[in-house]
């Protein structure tokens, strides 16, 4: 694996790539890496010539100063785990390179960039598009993977390529879980021991909700599960929501929408958690 930390250099590395004919299969990430991550990149590597990574904790996604400085940085450990999936090139630039002067680009996302994850995090999103914009246009990647783990992030990402007709095709991956059913997620690191032994309690009660399908309606469901988790007191719940699988608007009927998803987001202490089922 080749490490690179300039534009210039990455573009005349793909440049070779490409001339031999390779295609490139890149998983953009802001490190800490996780098996969640791993899985992407395994997909990645067998899809494609040349599998790129890029590390980057993007300052204008985080809304929230304390959860920029706090997260978790591991450079070493991460460059051990690109190493073990076969990575050939892991981009891993400075602030300055990607933003050599502010980036001003104002996204309207509509009605998806709205709800749940671009309503309790104002601007994250639109911080996410611009990164990702920049970082496809660097790579010009032929498939680019992304987990359901951020499921909205995931169909931004998919309106972002349609509304400006980015050659690239998007591939969705699967959430990678803990044994005992913990959604993998960098943040997880930040867990105290006591707040990572309640936390599988959320999958365990998004689990049982969507076994009961076929006895609640969309509300009753959403109810019952708020009641469970505000009934653990180590979580403080920011949104439940039950939504489409498609632009995530929150679904009355189960006959709404041919896919519905549960999605919760909450603080266990200091760490903010996310995560979703899909019910139909
Ligand atoms: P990050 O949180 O590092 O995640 C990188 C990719 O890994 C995302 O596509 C995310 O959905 C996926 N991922 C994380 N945990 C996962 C899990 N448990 N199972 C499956 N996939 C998982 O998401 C970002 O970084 C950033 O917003 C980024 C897209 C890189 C832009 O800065």
């Amino acid at each position: 694996m080749i490490t690179i930390a300039s534009i210039a250099a990455l573009k005349a590395a793909l440049k070779q790539a490409k001339d031999k004919g390779q295609s490139i299969g890149f998983v953009p990430t802001m490190g800490a890496l996780h098996e969640g991550h791993l899985e992407l990149m395994r997909r990645a590597k067998k899809e494609n010539g040349l599998l790129v990574v890029s590390i980057f904790v993007n300052p204008i996604q985080f809304n929230n100063k304390e959860d920029l400085d706090k997260y978790p940085r591991v450079p070493e450990a991460d460059s051990k785990l690109l190493e073990s999936v076969n990575c050939d090139i892991l981009f891993a630039p400075e602030v300055e390179e990607m933003y050599p002067e502010p980036d001003t680009s104002d996204y309207d996302f509509g009605a998806l960039g709205g709800v749940m994850e671009g309503a309790f995090r104002p601007g994250h999103f639109n911080g996410v598009a611009i990164v990702v914009r920049k970082l496809f246009e660097i790579t010009e990647p032929d498939k680019a993977y992304f987990g359901e783990k951020d499921f909205q992030q995931l169909a931004i990402i998919q309106q972002l390529v349609k509304m400006l007709n980015l050659p690239v095709q998007i591939v969705p991956c699967a959430i990678v879980r803990e044994a005992d059913g913990l959604a993998m997620s960098s943040r997880n690191m930040r867990l105290t021991v006591e707040e990572r032994r309640v936390a599988p309690k959320i999958f365990q009660i998004l689990t049982k909700a969507v076994s009961l399908k076929n006895v609640l309606s969309p509300a009753e469901m959403r109810h019952w599960v708020w009641e469970q988790l505000s009934a653990e007191k180590a979580f403080r719940l920011d949104y439940v929501e039950i939504s489409d699988d498609r632009l995530l608007q929150p679904v009355e009927h189960w006959n709404d929408a041919p896919g519905a998803v549960i999605f919760i987001a909450l603080f266990l202490g200091q760490v903010r958690l996310i995560d979703n089922m899909r019910i139909f």
